[in-house]
């Protein structure tokens, strides 16, 4: 028999919590919420925003965390364990897959944020008067191949250093350190928002819902961020589930999970959009907003030299806590089904997944008129991770739960440790149910065809 060594658990209840909402929370809440929320007309998208999460998000993070929790095991690892089919755990290997795809990208745009806590210290942004500008620096910064790839390893490097010491010593104790760190800056850089003149145009545009802008596509977009937001189709959420014990609370620990993601996302909203808007910036400027306009907003702003720097600090933060749990995916299906020893495995894959980023990095100067269907290495891997991979792992996750391992398997291991809710409100028992077994892999299959771009080809042949 293998000798198998004893499972590593979260210390405590808010170390799993805050390291879950460390993964939820990141550069899919600072970076891209505020510029989806501005391209799409504000208000209603995030009510839209909030079904989506609510109605998917919630069902399917508790199922993750659920499967992770019943089999104390990596992606592929669990769906061996719950079903005799090869397919499940080939879906868990397409989750380790995503993990290794998504941080390969995900750590270049990481690197900019730690990139640009130096811009903001040297003062830098105070040479540029106009958005354009300030792109103009950021575009040439990005084409300047050391620039992007040393930071990019910086990145990396500290994603490593975290996960190499473990759950507990590792990401646990980093997620204490760095979330709440990044609660205290967000707060003030939301008090910060609210005291500048003007605030109330940035309110209005983010609380006023203008229902006119709202079409299929908002509606599609809406339910692909709050995927990405919420870590889900991958395994992240299932691979920390895996460090919780028996005795512990999922449904309530998810909806602190989420809570914690949404709340994050508005208040960045609130901080972002009060200061666009009271130095009379636009809102609606796509991808762009952090890196072109708001380096300008900040040398219009009283202080904005201080608020500056730790706004990049936040950024920096909120996609470690990220980037540590895509690496412990992967770091957990070799640990697990390989029998690597963890060190080892956190400094190959580590390594193996900046040697794949590279080609992301070369993107933005060598490599930026390298297509591959249209689109760059750094396009292509985001694209194929977020708009497919993740939903797809999703709409795979809620069938299993619903149809194959089955309700009502799930409904007795989520009731260990969560017995009083059971009791207190039978009602959501029923509610769950239904959402995971129709809701989520219905509402997610259309996200999936449209971003393949059938959805279209469909709708057409009936017009
Ligand atoms: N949820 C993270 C964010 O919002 C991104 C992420 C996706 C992290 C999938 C892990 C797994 O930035």
């Amino acid at each position: 028999m293998q000798k198998k060594k004893k499972r590593e658990h979260w210390n405590s209840k808010i170390g799993f919590i805050l390291a879950a909402a460390g993964s939820a929370i990141g550069l899919g809440n600072i970076w891209k919420f505020p510029y989806v929320v501005g391209d799409n007309g504000g208000a209603a998208f995030i009510i839209i925003y909030l079904l989506c999460v609510l109605l998917l998000g919630l069902p399917v993070i508790i199922s993750e965390i659920i499967i992770g929790r019943t089999t104390q095991l990596n992606p592929v690892g669990a769906f061996k364990a719950l079903s005799k089919s090869k397919l499940w755990p080939m879906i868990g290997g397409m989750g380790i897959l995503a993990g290794f795809i998504i941080l390969s990208f995900y750590a270049v745009v990481a690197g900019w944020s730690a990139g640009y806590i130096i811009e903001a210290i040297s003062g830098h942004f105070y040479n540029f008067t106009t958005p354009e500008a300030a792109g103009k620096h950021f575009t040439a910064l990005t084409q300047n191949v050391s620039w992007i790839v040393s930071w990019f390893a910086v990145f990396m490097g500290l994603t490593i250093s975290i996960v190499y010491f473990g759950v507990q010593k590792g990401i646990e104790l980093g997620s204490k350190i760095l979330m709440p760190l990044l609660f205290i800056i967000l707060f003030i850089l939301m008090i910060n928002g609210l005291t500048l003149d003007g605030a109330s145009e940035g309110l209005k545009f983010l609380f006023h819902p203008d229902w006119s802008k709202i079409t299929g596509g908002t509606i599609l977009e809406a339910l692909g961020q709050a995927f990405f937001t919420l870590s889900l189709g991958m395994g992240a959420m299932l691979t920390y589930g895996s460090y919780m014990s028996k005795k512990d609370n999922v449904p309530t620990a998810s909806v602190e999970i989420v809570f914690l993601d949404t709340l994050i996302a508005v208040v960045a909203g609130i901080a972002i959009f009060t200061a666009v808007f009271s130095t009379g910036q636009s809102p609606t400027v796509g991808a762009g907003l952090i890196f072109h306009t708001l380096p300008v907003v900040f040398t219009k702003m009283t202080g904005g030299y201080f608020f500056s720097i730790i706004f990049f600090i936040l950024l920096a933060i909120a996609a470690l806590t990220s980037t540590i749990s895509l690496l412990e995916v992967v770091v957990a299906y070799f640990v697990d089904e390989k029998g690597w020893e963890r060190h080892k495995a956190v400094i190959v894959f580590g390594g193996i997944t900046f040697l794949i980023g590279i080609p992301s990095a070369l993107s933005f100067n060598v490599l930026s008129d390298f297509h591959i269907f249209g689109l760059t290495f750094f396009d292509l891997a985001d694209y194929f991770s977020a708009n497919i991979l993740l939903p797809f792992g999703g709409m795979m996750i809620s069938i299993f739960i619903g149809w194959i391992w089955g309700v009502d398997n799930a409904l007795k291991e989520l009731h260990n440790g969560a017995e009083n809710i059971f009791e207190k409100t039978p009602y959501l028992i029923p509610v769950w149910t239904f959402l995971i077994k129709f809701v989520a892999p219905i509402s997610i299959f259309i996200i999936l065809i449209n971003s393949i771009g059938l959805l279209d080809t469909i709708i057409n042949l009936f017009n």
